[in-house]
């Protein structure tokens, strides 16, 4: 019998396919540009916060002063973690990817909640805002732990971006590198309708809780496609080490069909707008950190790239000075794509929320080209391989 085929076209990547109308965030690819809410990205990274900034892409409008008081007060209420997360994290493997404790930690938050689904959409905020407060509090405890140490405790009033800095390592953060991370946090808050967030927008389109969305994106941002980027660029400035090895490991790279990681976007085909913000406080950081040498390399890199590449499309992205900015930070490297989980978890409740608001299941199709109506043979005469 004949397979069935409909004349379809198949979009494979789901590349420029759209699944709603969004007021979140607006990206320019061509002229470097993008928006949170209709605010540019330097305008945010220059004024805002990263608390403001996850007001604005969840709510829609800028906060109020006590508007933003009551927000940052939800999250400094829900930065602590109970005892039993901080045993099940005891009893992780030391050597567990960050991300994948991470994914475990959210899910296992779902579990002790005694009410984790809920069709309000305010109290659907609600519990991502309580997952996106216990993000910094869990990372940092992992990673104390598998260092022999002790977690500790949020002091409860501090930002974000403080907050991760001081669980890090029990010392108050200096305010620069407070600042630094902060606008790191605002830079990778959203980003429109990326494998993550689409994950978490077909999870809640089926109405559940939000623990499974944010648990969804956890999952794909995992993959090294999305997330991961900025590690892969780092290791690549620390393995050449010197900015006079820079032209030869790029040409190198190119003559061996290599990605130079940090470079290219689906979406940008010039300057990804927070590279060009990032790079800027990369360099001041690298100056206060006496760290000259690195993000020498990672320049001499990029401006070797970007002449040999001089007339494609292929531009730095964000992830060529974020994995520098974190190193900088002193922050371990694979903490940086939980770091941007810290951040995303705002972008994924507000597309997430956007969605619900005018729900349809997302179901889309698959056309078959496999065979039909075969007869069902006996075990003993089947062939063990896969039909011609
Ligand atoms: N270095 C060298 N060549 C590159 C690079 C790069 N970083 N990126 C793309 N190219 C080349 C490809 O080899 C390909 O060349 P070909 O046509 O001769 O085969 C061409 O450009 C097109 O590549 P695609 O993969 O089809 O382009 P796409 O737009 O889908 O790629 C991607 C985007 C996946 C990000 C790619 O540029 C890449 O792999 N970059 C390196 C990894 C990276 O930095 N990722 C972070 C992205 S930012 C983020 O996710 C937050």
């Amino acid at each position: 019998m004949s397979t069935i085929r409909e004349p379809v076209v198949i979009h494979k990547g789901l590349d420029n396919v759209y699944v709603k109308e969004s007021k979140i965030c607006y990206i320019d690819g061509e002229a470097s540009k993008l928006f949170y809410r209709g605010y540019s990205i330097e305008e945010l990274a220059s004024h805002s916060t990263f608390e403001e900034a996850s007001y604005l892409l969840i709510y829609g409008w800028l906060p109020t002063e006590s508007q933003l008081d009551q927000f940052t007060r939800k999250l400094e209420s829900n930065r602590a973690v109970e005892p039993r997360l901080l045993e099940l994290l005891r009893k992780l493997p030391p050597k567990s990817d960050p991300m994948d404790v991470l994914r475990t930690a959210v899910s296992a938050l779902g579990v002790y909640d005694p009410q984790p689904a809920t069709d309000d959409l305010d109290a659907r905020i609600d519990k991502a805002l309580a997952i996106l407060a216990k993000v910094p509090t869990i990372i940092t405890a992992f990673q104390r732990l598998r260092t022999g140490s002790d977690p500790i405790p949020p002091t409860g009033h501090m930002t974000q971006a403080g907050e991760f800095l001081y669980m890090l390592t029990g010392h108050e953060p200096k305010p620069h590198d407070v600042h630094v991370m902060d606008v790191a946090l605002i830079l990778h808050a959203e980003h429109e309708m990326n494998a993550s967030t689409f994950a978490c927008t077909v999870t809640a389109s089926t109405l559940a809780d939000m623990y499974s969305v944010i648990t969804s994106g956890i999952g794909t941002l995992r993959g090294p496609l999305h997330g991961g980027a900025n590690e892969a660029a780092l290791r690549t400035v620390l393995d050449v080490g010197d900015p006079s090895n820079a032209e030869s490991y790029v040409v190198d790279a190119l003559a061996h069909k290599k990605r130079i990681m940090g470079f290219g976007h689906r979406v940008y085909k010039t300057w990804d707008p927070r590279y060009l913000i990032l790079k800027k406080l990369g360099e001041e950081l690298a100056v206060k950190k006496e760290q000259t040498k690195l993000f020498d390399t990672a320049l001499a890199i990029e401006t070797s790239a970007r002449r040999h590449l001089e007339g494609t499309p292929i531009f730095p992205n964000v992830d060529s000075y974020s994995g520098i900015v974190f190193h900088m930070l002193g922050i371990e490297t694979d903490l940086f794509t939980p770091i941007f989980v810290m951040s995303r978890i705002s972008g994924w409740t507000a597309h997430t929320i956007e969605y619900l608001e005018a729900n349809r299941l997302i179901r889309p199709k698959a056309l078959y080209v496999g065979k039909i109506g075969l007869p069902y043979p006996p075990i003993e005469s089947r062939s063990g391989k896969p039909q011609e």
